[in-house]
Protein backbone atom coordinates (compact mmCIF):
# COMPACT_ATOMS: atom_id res chain seq x y z
CA UNK A 1 0.00 0.00 0.00
CA UNK A 2 1.38 3.65 -0.62
CA UNK A 3 2.28 5.32 2.21
CA UNK A 4 0.91 9.44 2.12
CA UNK A 5 2.07 10.10 5.35
CA UNK A 6 5.41 9.78 7.21
CA UNK A 7 7.99 11.48 9.13
CA UNK A 8 11.94 11.76 9.81
CA UNK A 9 12.07 8.45 10.97
CA UNK A 10 11.09 6.85 7.61
CA UNK A 11 14.17 8.73 5.96
CA UNK A 12 16.64 6.67 4.57
CA UNK A 13 20.11 8.23 3.38
CA UNK A 14 21.02 4.44 1.80
CA UNK A 15 18.38 5.48 -0.35
CA UNK A 16 19.65 8.98 -0.99
CA UNK A 17 22.96 8.27 -0.88
CA UNK A 18 22.08 5.69 -3.89
CA UNK A 19 19.92 8.50 -6.26
CA UNK A 20 22.51 11.17 -5.59
CA UNK A 21 24.68 8.09 -7.30
CA UNK A 22 23.79 8.15 -10.68
CA UNK A 23 25.84 8.72 -13.44
CA UNK A 24 24.68 11.67 -16.13
CA UNK A 25 24.63 9.93 -19.02
CA UNK A 26 25.25 12.51 -22.35
CA UNK A 27 23.55 11.00 -24.90
CA UNK A 28 20.42 11.55 -23.21
CA UNK A 29 21.04 14.93 -23.30
CA UNK A 30 22.02 15.78 -26.75
CA UNK A 31 21.37 19.16 -26.71
CA UNK A 32 23.88 19.93 -23.82
CA UNK A 33 27.85 21.65 -24.63
CA UNK A 34 28.88 19.19 -21.76
CA UNK A 35 28.47 17.82 -18.73
CA UNK A 36 30.77 19.19 -15.83
CA UNK A 37 30.69 17.50 -11.88
CA UNK A 38 26.86 16.19 -13.17
CA UNK A 39 25.96 19.37 -13.88
CA UNK A 40 24.44 20.05 -17.19
CA UNK A 41 25.99 22.76 -19.43
CA UNK A 42 24.01 24.76 -21.82
CA UNK A 43 24.81 27.23 -24.59
CA UNK A 44 22.26 30.42 -25.63
CA UNK A 45 23.34 29.55 -29.15
CA UNK A 46 22.24 25.80 -29.30
CA UNK A 47 19.14 26.44 -27.57
CA UNK A 48 18.10 29.33 -29.75
CA UNK A 49 18.93 27.37 -32.40
CA UNK A 50 17.14 24.22 -31.26
CA UNK A 51 14.17 25.69 -30.50
CA UNK A 52 14.04 27.27 -33.90
CA UNK A 53 13.64 23.61 -35.71
CA UNK A 54 11.97 21.94 -32.98
CA UNK A 55 10.67 24.27 -30.07
CA UNK A 56 9.08 21.53 -27.97
CA UNK A 57 11.81 19.25 -28.05
CA UNK A 58 14.47 22.04 -26.55
CA UNK A 59 11.76 22.16 -23.94
CA UNK A 60 11.45 18.67 -23.18
CA UNK A 61 15.00 18.17 -22.77
CA UNK A 62 15.30 21.14 -20.42
CA UNK A 63 12.33 19.93 -18.83
CA UNK A 64 13.45 16.29 -18.45
CA UNK A 65 17.13 17.70 -17.05
CA UNK A 66 15.68 19.14 -14.08
CA UNK A 67 13.49 15.97 -13.41
CA UNK A 68 14.71 12.65 -14.58
CA UNK A 69 17.98 14.50 -15.05
CA UNK A 70 20.45 15.45 -12.27
CA UNK A 71 17.94 18.68 -11.60
CA UNK A 72 20.29 21.46 -12.50
CA UNK A 73 21.60 22.80 -15.62
CA UNK A 74 23.68 25.61 -16.36
CA UNK A 75 23.48 27.98 -19.18
CA UNK A 76 26.51 30.06 -21.28
CA UNK A 77 25.47 33.18 -22.23
CA UNK A 78 21.72 33.32 -20.77
CA UNK A 79 22.45 37.01 -21.47
CA UNK A 80 24.69 37.79 -24.05
CA UNK A 81 24.08 41.77 -24.16
CA UNK A 82 26.48 42.38 -20.68
CA UNK A 83 25.33 46.15 -21.00
CA UNK A 84 21.46 44.81 -20.01
CA UNK A 85 23.14 43.20 -16.89
CA UNK A 86 25.43 46.01 -16.17
CA UNK A 87 22.51 48.94 -16.08
CA UNK A 88 20.51 46.37 -14.00
CA UNK A 89 23.92 45.64 -11.52
CA UNK A 90 23.82 49.50 -11.34
CA UNK A 91 20.54 49.69 -10.52
CA UNK A 92 20.45 47.50 -7.85
CA UNK A 93 23.44 49.10 -6.57
CA UNK A 94 21.45 52.28 -5.90
CA UNK A 95 18.03 50.16 -4.69
CA UNK A 96 20.91 48.87 -2.06
CA UNK A 97 21.92 51.81 -1.07
CA UNK A 98 18.72 53.78 -0.87
CA UNK A 99 17.33 50.81 1.14
CA UNK A 100 20.20 50.82 3.29
CA UNK A 101 19.84 54.66 3.96
CA UNK A 102 16.32 53.66 5.02
CA UNK A 103 16.97 50.70 7.75
CA UNK A 104 16.25 47.59 5.25
CA UNK A 105 17.13 45.47 3.20
CA UNK A 106 17.44 43.12 5.24
CA UNK A 107 18.24 39.26 4.25
CA UNK A 108 16.81 36.95 6.95
CA UNK A 109 19.03 34.29 5.81
CA UNK A 110 22.71 35.73 5.99
CA UNK A 111 24.58 37.91 9.17
CA UNK A 112 24.04 41.59 8.44
CA UNK A 113 26.58 42.92 6.95
CA UNK A 114 27.98 40.40 5.07
CA UNK A 115 24.72 39.96 2.35
CA UNK A 116 22.77 42.31 0.08
CA UNK A 117 19.79 41.16 -0.29
CA UNK A 118 16.33 43.46 -2.54
CA UNK A 119 13.67 42.10 -2.46
CA UNK A 120 10.75 42.17 -5.57
CA UNK A 121 13.81 43.34 -7.59
CA UNK A 122 11.45 43.09 -10.32
CA UNK A 123 8.70 45.57 -9.40
CA UNK A 124 11.85 48.07 -7.90
CA UNK A 125 13.46 47.86 -11.29
CA UNK A 126 10.45 48.57 -13.13
CA UNK A 127 9.31 51.05 -11.45
CA UNK A 128 12.73 53.09 -11.27
CA UNK A 129 13.91 52.06 -15.12
CA UNK A 130 11.35 50.56 -17.50
CA UNK A 131 13.65 50.55 -20.01
CA UNK A 132 16.26 48.28 -18.38
CA UNK A 133 13.34 46.38 -17.42
CA UNK A 134 12.17 45.76 -20.97
CA UNK A 135 15.89 45.20 -22.13
CA UNK A 136 16.33 42.25 -19.30
CA UNK A 137 13.10 40.55 -19.13
CA UNK A 138 12.68 40.76 -23.11
CA UNK A 139 15.34 37.84 -23.45
CA UNK A 140 13.31 35.06 -25.46
CA UNK A 141 15.62 31.94 -23.77
CA UNK A 142 15.17 33.13 -20.61
CA UNK A 143 10.77 32.76 -21.32
CA UNK A 144 12.06 28.86 -23.09
CA UNK A 145 13.37 27.83 -20.06
CA UNK A 146 10.28 28.79 -17.65
CA UNK A 147 8.27 27.54 -19.80
CA UNK A 148 10.10 24.70 -20.07
CA UNK A 149 9.45 23.70 -16.39
CA UNK A 150 6.22 25.44 -15.33
CA UNK A 151 4.55 25.81 -18.73
CA UNK A 152 2.91 28.85 -20.23
CA UNK A 153 1.18 31.48 -18.15
CA UNK A 154 4.31 31.69 -15.40
CA UNK A 155 4.57 34.33 -13.02
CA UNK A 156 8.87 35.62 -12.49
CA UNK A 157 9.45 36.89 -9.07
CA UNK A 158 13.05 38.00 -8.21
CA UNK A 159 15.64 38.93 -5.54
CA UNK A 160 18.60 40.05 -5.90
CA UNK A 161 21.54 38.60 -3.67
CA UNK A 162 24.71 40.12 -3.00
CA UNK A 163 27.51 38.18 -1.38
CA UNK A 164 30.32 40.14 -0.06
CA UNK A 165 33.59 38.90 0.48
CA UNK A 166 34.02 36.82 3.62
CA UNK A 167 30.03 35.95 3.67
CA UNK A 168 29.54 32.31 5.03
CA UNK A 169 27.79 29.20 3.24
CA UNK A 170 24.04 28.89 3.46
CA UNK A 171 23.34 25.82 5.28
CA UNK A 172 22.03 23.38 2.68
CA UNK A 173 18.13 23.31 1.73
CA UNK A 174 15.65 22.97 -0.54
CA UNK A 175 13.39 26.14 -1.87
CA UNK A 176 10.01 27.39 -1.72
CA UNK A 177 6.98 26.14 -1.37
CA UNK A 178 7.78 23.32 1.07
CA UNK A 179 11.62 24.58 1.69
CA UNK A 180 10.13 26.91 4.12
CA UNK A 181 8.51 25.07 6.27
CA UNK A 182 8.42 23.13 9.66
CA UNK A 183 8.92 19.71 9.77
CA UNK A 184 5.85 19.23 11.36
CA UNK A 185 3.98 20.90 8.75
CA UNK A 186 5.80 19.35 5.81
CA UNK A 187 4.35 16.16 7.50
CA UNK A 188 0.73 17.21 7.19
CA UNK A 189 1.31 17.32 3.51
CA UNK A 190 0.53 14.21 2.11
CA UNK A 191 3.60 12.97 0.16
CA UNK A 192 2.31 13.14 -3.30
CA UNK A 193 1.37 17.31 -2.74
CA UNK A 194 4.89 17.54 -1.62
CA UNK A 195 6.30 16.04 -4.71
CA UNK A 196 3.82 18.18 -7.08
CA UNK A 197 5.19 21.17 -5.19
CA UNK A 198 8.54 21.27 -6.79
CA UNK A 199 6.90 21.26 -10.28
CA UNK A 200 5.42 24.76 -9.31
CA UNK A 201 8.75 26.47 -9.38
CA UNK A 202 11.60 27.09 -10.97
CA UNK A 203 14.59 28.18 -9.63
CA UNK A 204 17.06 30.42 -11.52
CA UNK A 205 20.38 33.10 -10.80
CA UNK A 206 21.79 35.40 -13.38
CA UNK A 207 24.92 35.93 -12.58
CA UNK A 208 25.46 39.51 -12.35
CA UNK A 209 29.61 39.43 -12.42
CA UNK A 210 31.79 36.58 -12.69
CA UNK A 211 31.71 33.67 -9.62
CA UNK A 212 34.89 31.99 -9.54
CA UNK A 213 34.97 29.06 -7.10
CA UNK A 214 35.79 31.22 -4.10
CA UNK A 215 33.81 33.68 -4.82
CA UNK A 216 31.17 30.91 -3.43
CA UNK A 217 28.58 30.46 -6.15
CA UNK A 218 25.71 27.73 -5.22
CA UNK A 219 26.30 24.13 -4.34
CA UNK A 220 24.65 21.47 -5.49
CA UNK A 221 23.85 18.14 -5.17
CA UNK A 222 22.89 16.65 -8.53
CA UNK A 223 19.84 13.88 -8.68
CA UNK A 224 18.75 15.13 -4.95
CA UNK A 225 15.99 16.33 -6.01
CA UNK A 226 14.54 12.42 -6.65
CA UNK A 227 14.30 11.70 -3.09
CA UNK A 228 10.69 12.16 -2.07
CA UNK A 229 11.29 12.76 1.43
CA UNK A 230 13.77 15.02 1.19
CA UNK A 231 11.56 17.54 2.63
CA UNK A 232 12.08 16.02 5.99
CA UNK A 233 15.38 15.29 5.35
CA UNK A 234 17.57 18.58 4.57
CA UNK A 235 17.58 19.85 8.22
CA UNK A 236 18.60 16.04 9.54
CA UNK A 237 22.52 16.30 10.76
CA UNK A 238 23.22 12.73 8.56
CA UNK A 239 21.98 14.22 5.37
CA UNK A 240 23.89 17.66 5.80
CA UNK A 241 27.07 15.88 6.32
CA UNK A 242 26.61 14.08 3.31
CA UNK A 243 25.88 17.31 1.62
CA UNK A 244 29.13 18.41 2.57
CA UNK A 245 30.86 15.54 1.32
CA UNK A 246 29.10 15.49 -2.27
CA UNK A 247 28.45 18.74 -3.26
CA UNK A 248 29.37 20.44 -6.40
CA UNK A 249 30.05 24.11 -7.55
CA UNK A 250 30.69 25.42 -11.08
CA UNK A 251 32.26 28.51 -11.25
CA UNK A 252 29.84 31.31 -13.77
CA UNK A 253 30.83 33.86 -15.96
CA UNK A 254 28.66 37.11 -15.63
CA UNK A 255 25.73 36.68 -17.97
CA UNK A 256 25.51 33.24 -17.25
CA UNK A 257 22.55 31.47 -15.88
CA UNK A 258 21.65 28.57 -13.64
CA UNK A 259 18.64 26.72 -13.06
CA UNK A 260 17.64 24.30 -10.54
CA UNK A 261 14.68 22.08 -9.28
CA UNK A 262 13.11 23.78 -6.03
CA UNK A 263 13.46 20.32 -4.48
CA UNK A 264 17.38 19.75 -5.09
CA UNK A 265 19.57 20.21 -2.35
CA UNK A 266 21.50 23.14 -2.55
CA UNK A 267 23.50 26.05 -0.50
CA UNK A 268 25.09 29.33 -1.32
CA UNK A 269 28.99 28.92 -0.75
CA UNK A 270 31.22 30.72 1.23
CA UNK A 271 32.73 33.91 -0.22
CA UNK A 272 36.50 33.31 0.63
CA UNK A 273 37.97 35.90 -1.63
CA UNK A 274 39.31 39.36 -0.11
CA UNK A 275 37.50 41.47 -2.51
CA UNK A 276 35.04 39.80 -4.83
CA UNK A 277 31.40 40.66 -4.52
CA UNK A 278 29.15 37.91 -6.28
CA UNK A 279 26.19 39.51 -6.97
CA UNK A 280 23.23 37.07 -8.47
CA UNK A 281 19.75 37.80 -9.46
CA UNK A 282 17.53 35.12 -8.13
CA UNK A 283 14.43 34.38 -10.41
CA UNK A 284 11.46 32.36 -9.31
CA UNK A 285 9.60 31.45 -11.41
CA UNK A 286 6.08 29.98 -10.41
CA UNK A 287 3.62 27.92 -12.42
CA UNK A 288 0.38 29.33 -12.97
CA UNK A 289 -1.08 27.06 -10.48
CA UNK A 290 0.90 27.47 -7.90
CA UNK A 291 0.97 30.63 -5.50
CA UNK A 292 3.96 32.85 -5.86
CA UNK A 293 5.99 33.36 -2.78
CA UNK A 294 6.38 36.98 -3.52
CA UNK A 295 3.44 39.68 -4.49
CA UNK A 296 4.15 41.54 -7.43
CA UNK A 297 1.85 44.23 -8.40
CA UNK A 298 1.57 44.02 -12.00
CA UNK A 299 -0.81 46.74 -12.55
CA UNK A 300 2.38 48.98 -11.24
CA UNK A 301 4.62 47.27 -13.66
CA UNK A 302 2.79 47.31 -16.71
CA UNK A 303 2.02 51.40 -16.27
CA UNK A 304 5.60 51.50 -14.94
CA UNK A 305 6.27 49.88 -18.59
CA UNK A 306 4.29 50.15 -21.36
CA UNK A 307 5.67 53.29 -22.72
CA UNK A 308 9.09 52.21 -23.09
CA UNK A 309 7.32 49.03 -24.80
CA UNK A 310 5.42 51.18 -27.20
CA UNK A 311 8.46 53.18 -28.22
CA UNK A 312 10.78 50.17 -28.74
CA UNK A 313 10.99 47.97 -31.53
CA UNK A 314 11.12 44.31 -30.67
CA UNK A 315 10.77 41.28 -32.31
CA UNK A 316 7.86 38.94 -31.19
CA UNK A 317 9.64 36.76 -28.97
CA UNK A 318 11.22 39.58 -27.68
CA UNK A 319 7.41 40.72 -27.04
CA UNK A 320 6.56 37.98 -25.64
CA UNK A 321 9.13 37.07 -23.15
CA UNK A 322 8.74 40.93 -21.59
CA UNK A 323 5.39 40.78 -21.46
CA UNK A 324 5.52 36.93 -19.72
CA UNK A 325 7.56 38.74 -16.97
CA UNK A 326 5.33 41.92 -16.27
CA UNK A 327 1.91 40.71 -16.66
CA UNK A 328 -0.36 38.34 -15.35
CA UNK A 329 -0.52 35.07 -16.89
CA UNK A 330 -3.53 33.05 -16.08
CA UNK A 331 -7.46 33.81 -15.90
CA UNK A 332 -8.06 32.63 -13.05
CA UNK A 333 -8.84 33.75 -10.06
CA UNK A 334 -11.51 36.27 -11.09
CA UNK A 335 -15.31 37.47 -10.64
CA UNK A 336 -17.28 35.00 -13.31
CA UNK A 337 -20.00 37.78 -12.52
CA UNK A 338 -18.43 40.52 -13.84
CA UNK A 339 -15.49 38.53 -15.85
CA UNK A 340 -17.32 36.14 -17.92
CA UNK A 341 -15.85 33.20 -19.94
CA UNK A 342 -17.09 34.93 -23.23
CA UNK A 343 -17.91 32.26 -25.83
CA UNK A 344 -16.52 29.66 -23.94
CA UNK A 345 -13.37 31.02 -23.95
CA UNK A 346 -11.08 31.73 -20.47
CA UNK A 347 -11.59 35.73 -19.39
CA UNK A 348 -8.58 38.01 -20.89
CA UNK A 349 -5.63 37.90 -18.94
CA UNK A 350 -3.12 41.45 -18.23
CA UNK A 351 -0.44 39.76 -20.85
CA UNK A 352 -3.53 39.45 -23.47
CA UNK A 353 -3.97 42.89 -22.81
CA UNK A 354 -0.98 44.36 -23.01
CA UNK A 355 -0.46 42.86 -26.53
CA UNK A 356 -3.82 43.86 -27.76
CA UNK A 357 -3.08 47.55 -26.60
CA UNK A 358 0.33 47.60 -28.13
CA UNK A 359 -1.14 46.06 -31.27
CA UNK A 360 -3.48 49.27 -31.67
CA UNK A 361 -0.87 51.45 -30.90
CA UNK A 362 -3.19 52.03 -27.82
CA UNK A 363 -1.89 55.54 -25.62
CA UNK A 364 0.35 54.91 -22.44
CA UNK A 365 -3.34 57.06 -20.84
CA UNK A 366 -6.30 55.01 -22.40
CA UNK A 367 -3.84 51.64 -21.44
CA UNK A 368 -3.67 52.36 -17.86
CA UNK A 369 -7.51 53.04 -18.03
CA UNK A 370 -8.02 49.63 -19.74
CA UNK A 371 -6.23 47.96 -17.17
CA UNK A 372 -7.78 49.62 -14.29
CA UNK A 373 -11.47 48.33 -15.53
CA UNK A 374 -9.60 44.80 -16.00
CA UNK A 375 -8.49 44.43 -12.71
CA UNK A 376 -11.83 46.42 -11.18
CA UNK A 377 -13.98 43.59 -12.95
CA UNK A 378 -11.83 40.96 -11.83
CA UNK A 379 -12.20 42.01 -7.93
CA UNK A 380 -14.80 40.09 -6.04
FE1 LIG B 1 17.83 28.31 -1.80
Amino acid sequence: MTQIYFNEERLSLDDFASLCAQTLHRQDFPLARAAEKNVLIYHRDDLLTAAKTDRQNTLAELHRALSSGPGVFAVQGLYDDLAAIDRSSNLFEAILASEAANGGGGDHFAKAGSNGRIWNALQKVAERDAEAFVEYYSNPLLALICEAWVGPGYEITAQVNQVRPGGKAQQPHRDYHLGFQLNEVVARFPLPLQILSQYLTLQGAVAHSDMPIASGPTQLLPWSQQYAEGYLAWRDPRFIAFFQQHAVQLPLKKGDGLFFNPALFHAAGNNVTGDHIRTANLLQVSSSFGKTMEKVNHVKVLEAIYPALLGKKLSAAQLQAVVAASGEGYSFPTNLDTDPPLGGLVPKTQQQLVLEALQQDCPAEEFNARLAEHERKREA
